[in-house]
């Protein structure tokens, strides 16, 4: 399984749109309705931008699925989601959700969890409404 969303994760960023920083990136995130995945897509307005794990959970909030219990994350050196995905993650997945951020080669460069990347996060449940 493990293997699989890894390969999800490298074919997707083969079609990331990043004519701005060449740095591709894909995510395969599996839900309670089945396997997400998204690219990054960049614009000639820098600040438009959308990260390929914002796409991924975009995708299956579209379709339906609001829970998500593993993400996987490919780049060319293994790098790991940056804050702003950090904190949508932690919206839709539980603490010990785990996230695989793999190298283009597949090797996998961080073994963590949304918790650990977002301790203390910002939920829906620290609202008072
Ligand atoms: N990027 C992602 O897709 N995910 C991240 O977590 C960090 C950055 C993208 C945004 C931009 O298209 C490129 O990588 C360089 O920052």
């Amino acid at each position: 399984m493990t293997s699989e969303r890894i390969q999800d994760a490298l074919d997707v960023r083969q079609r990331a749109y990043a004519p701005y920083s060449n740095y591709f990136v894909g995510a395969a995130i599996m839900t309670d309705a089945g396997v997400f995945v998204g690219c990054n897509v960049e614009n000639a307005s820098y600040g438009l931008c959308n990260c390929a794990e914002r796409t991924a959970v975009f995708s299956a909030v579209a379709a339906g699925a609001k829970n998500i219990t593993a993400v996987v994350v490919a780049t060319r050196d293994g790098g790991s989601p940056c804050g702003a995905c950090r904190q949508v993650l932690a919206e839709f997945a539980e603490a010990d959700c785990p996230v695989l951020c793999v190298n283009e080669s597949g090797i996998i460069t961080l073994e963590t969890t949304v918790g650990a990347l977002l301790p203390h996060a910002f939920t829906p449940r620290n609202l008072t409404r």
